[in-house]
């Protein structure tokens, strides 16, 4: 098993299940050119998600890391009329790039990004009364997971689903001496979805053209 053979099994789905997506393309040829770093999700992830939207029929999604909003259009996509997103990213110019592409794909009344450090947007929607949201995507610094997830349980209600990106790392979640921080910050995020009784968790781990990694996700319990 390697790396080449995961990527063509994503090419393979991506063929028979996803089809062209001319949409999705020019998002990421716009995050290119824009010199974004290219982390965002897969396409089968972004479908991944998409559908986890459209099953948990949320109407009110939070993302915590914007990028170029290649997620953030999966997951907008899925939502029904009146359906709302909020992205939330640090970097300005992450943000503009994400709002261009957000708009080229007929979202821009859906989706809103707001620029600043996550957990100061956080205690904001918060004090805004802008919750609770059905679908929470954590996608941005993995060394505040541990954060992210409390607050995703401040702004949330039973039955919102929660899905926390690359907690795998190429299994070196596994190691309680990492010194790497991410893999830190992961490991607090397992250490509070198992130990929260608020929390019902599992997580899976995934190979393709990102390589090994993997989503935990969680359902809040009442
Ligand atoms: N969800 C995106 C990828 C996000 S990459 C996708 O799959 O398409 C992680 C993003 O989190 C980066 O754009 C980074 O600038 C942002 N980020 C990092 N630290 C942050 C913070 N403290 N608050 C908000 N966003 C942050
Ligand atoms: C990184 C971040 C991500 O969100 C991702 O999906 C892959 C890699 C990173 O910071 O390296
Ligand atoms: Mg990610």
């Amino acid at each position: 098993m390697n790396h080449m053979i995961w990527q063509d099994v994503d090419e393979f789905i991506g063929m028979n299940l996803l089809k062209r997506d001319h949409g999705m393309e020019r998002v990421l040829a716009a995050n290119h050119a824009a010199a974004l770093p290219a982390i965002d999700v897969s396409a089968p992830q972004g479908k991944f998600l998409n559908l986890m939207v459209r099953l948990s029929g949320a109407r009110l999604v939070l993302e915590i890391g914007t990028l170029g909003g290649y997620s953030t259009i999966w997951m907008a996509r899925a939502l029904p009329r009146g359906g709302r997103l909020i992205s939330l990213e640090y970097d300005a110019m992450h943000a503009t790039v994400a709002r261009e592409n957000i708009a080229a794909a007929g979202l821009a009344d859906t989706v809103e990004v707001r620029v600043g450090r996550a957990i100061d947007s956080l205690a904001q929607l918060q004090g805004e009364g802008l919750y609770p949201f059905d679908f929470i995507f954590i996608d941005a610094d993995k060394p505040s997971n541990a954060a992210y997830l409390d607050w995703a349980l401040r702004l949330s209600r039973p039955g919102t689903v929660v899905i926390v990106d690359n907690v795998i790392r190429n299994g070196a979640i596994t190691d309680p001496l990492s010194g790497d921080r991410s893999v830190r910050g992961s490991r607090d995020a397992f250490e509070i979805l198992g130990s929260n009784p608020r929390f019902s968790a599992t997580a899976l781990q995934t190979v393709g053209s990102k390589g090994y990694d993997g989503f935990a996700m969680a359902i809040v319990e009442g």
